[in-house]
């Protein structure tokens, strides 16, 4: 029998194809939801939310929904710690583990995560049609964020409660600006790793990511990086090439060679997964992929090395199946992935280009404004092109202040190996109020988590120092 469901199992799910995603989004590290902890108590809630908090004429609602954990709540005049959703689901992990845990802990703090609209399960709409997705902003998300808070005070028992908001990500973003719009409502909050500059031609991102290989993996690993991706462009201009760089990207086809597009796409099929180690790198972690490219464990030569790791990290069953139309495919069902697209469309850009030069991915041109910009055009509206980016990240810079927002009682932590800190501040402070704190050889929100035992003394101590400030704020 058991031979039997094998034998079934095995060639249904090789002969599936696997459509791959090109870019690395933002999102905190989950981990504390795979992680064996006690069992604590968090509940679900709904919250009736206006689907417009800007126009009196529409009367539409939607239910949002939020997690809570009351366990450790001291009662009037306690704390209340508000993990801020972005998009991504909310999930019951952050309050039952992490730093904003440990914080709420000590100072009997009642716990909230709250989720952003169209993400999850909270959804003004079913159908994301463009149209549908007009409400869909972050200052539609922070107003739900401040009609949640009003809401919550008019219960008794938080009537004198101070709010502690804590986000990272997007999310680390949403509290930056949220104690900038709305200072009134909160004492503080703690933004990790906050990508507040919206930007359409990112380069910076990529430029980080070669960084991080260059200082963790030395001189060797990225000249193999370098020879690799320029073997495998070299490999386009020939029929035998393309057939060897098929076979070394495990290709189910043929790429469209001529379509430029399809080699953005295929760019990004290269550069996903160098940006996904490098965002979620733990200590050690890049060391051990450049001594895999010397030992020859992902393939022979430089070409078979980068899609011999691309295949092996991502753990890929079968063939990568590669078409600009089945990329387009990817963003039109009813999901996050859909919804997050169009707000980098309409806000923030965030397009990991690859770089003119300095690094190992220049050679990877199609990979630029003109290609995400296709993706927006195709996906919501043809209305959606290069100039239409541009002015929506002007507009959220306007907004917010970019890299000067005026704020007080906030937390702004960074780490330099992620590729996103380049669109935050992590040289400077943002005020006396407002320190930052930027941790040598961390990732993308290594900060929200447990105190790990791989911790570097510098991530215990800014965890340490967050700690403390937030009992001050508390106490004041
Ligand atoms: C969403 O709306 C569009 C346009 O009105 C319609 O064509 C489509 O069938 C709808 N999709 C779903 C899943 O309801
Ligand atoms: C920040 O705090 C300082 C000192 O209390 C105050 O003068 C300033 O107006 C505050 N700024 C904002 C934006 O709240």
């Amino acid at each position: 029998m058991v031979f039997l469901v094998l034998l079934l199992c095995v060639p249904l799910s090789w002969s599936q194809e696997v459509v791959p995603t090109f870019r690395v989004d933002l999102q905190p590290p989950e981990d504390l939801q795979r992680q064996a902890v006690v069992e604590r108590n968090v509940i679900t809630s709904w919250i009736t939310m206006p689907v417009d908090h800007f126009d009196p004429h529409n009367s539409d609602t939607f239910q949002m929904r939020f997690m809570y954990n009351e366990d450790y709540f001291g009662g009037d005049g306690y704390p209340v710690f508000i993990m801020v959703g972005g998009e991504w689901n909310i999930a019951e992990g952050w309050l039952r583990g992490g730093n904003m845990f440990h914080m709420a802990v000590e100072n009997q703090g009642y716990q909230i995560y709250t989720e952003h609209r169209y993400y999850g399960e909270t959804l003004p709409y079913t159908n994301f049609t463009t149209e549908n997705l007009r409400f869909l902003n972050v200052d539609q998300a922070l107003a739900d964020l401040a009609y949640f808070i009003k809401e919550l005070k008019k219960q008794p028992r938080f009537a004198n409660s101070k709010i502690i908001l804590y986000g990272g990500s997007y999310a680390g973003n949403m509290v930056l600006w949220f104690k900038q719009r709305y200072p009134h409502l909160v004492v503080g909050g703690v933004a990790s790793s906050a990508p507040i500059l919206a930007e359409i031609d990112f380069t910076g991102y990529l430029e980080v990511v070669h960084d991080a290989f260059l200082s963790e993996g030395g001189e060797q690993c990225i000249a193999t990086i370098t020879q690799g991706i320029q073997d495998t462009v070299a490999a386009m201009e020939t029929e035998a090439g393309r057939r060897s760089l098929e076979a070394a990207y495990r290709l189910c086809a043929p790429l469209d060679y001529d379509d430029k597009f399809t080699l953005g796409y295929f760019s990004g099929l290269i550069t996903w997964r160098f940006s996904g180690v490098t965002q979620t790198a733990a200590p050690g972690r890049i060391i051990n992929i450049c001594n895999n490219f010397a030992t020859n464990v992902y393939g022979e030569t430089p070409m078979q090395k980068i899609g011999g790791f691309i295949a092996a990290e991502a753990g890929l069953l079968t063939c990568w199946s590669m078409t600009f139309q089945m990329l387009i495919l990817t963003y039109s069902l009813n999901n996050n992935n859909r919804a997050w697209y169009y707000q980098t469309c309409t806000e923030y850009g965030y397009f990991q280009n690859a770089p003119s030069s300095g690094t190992v991915f220049d050679a990877l041109k199609w990979l630029d404004v003109e290609f995400y910009a296709e993706v927006c055009k195709v996906a919501f509206h043809p209305r959606f092109d290069e100039a239409f980016l541009f002015d929506a990240a002007k507009r959220v810079n306007t907004m917010f202040g970019g890299l000067h927002p005026d704020v007080n009682n906030t937390i702004n932590i960074h780490g330099t190996i992620d590729p996103w800190h380049v669109l935050g501040v992590h040289d400077r402070d943002l005020k006396e109020s407002s320190p930052t704190f930027t941790v040598p050889r961390a990732s993308h929100c290594f900060d929200m988590q447990n105190w790990l035992t791989t911790d570097t003394i510098q991530m215990t101590q800014v965890k340490q120092n967050t700690r403390r400030l937030v009992a001050r704020w508390l106490s004041d």
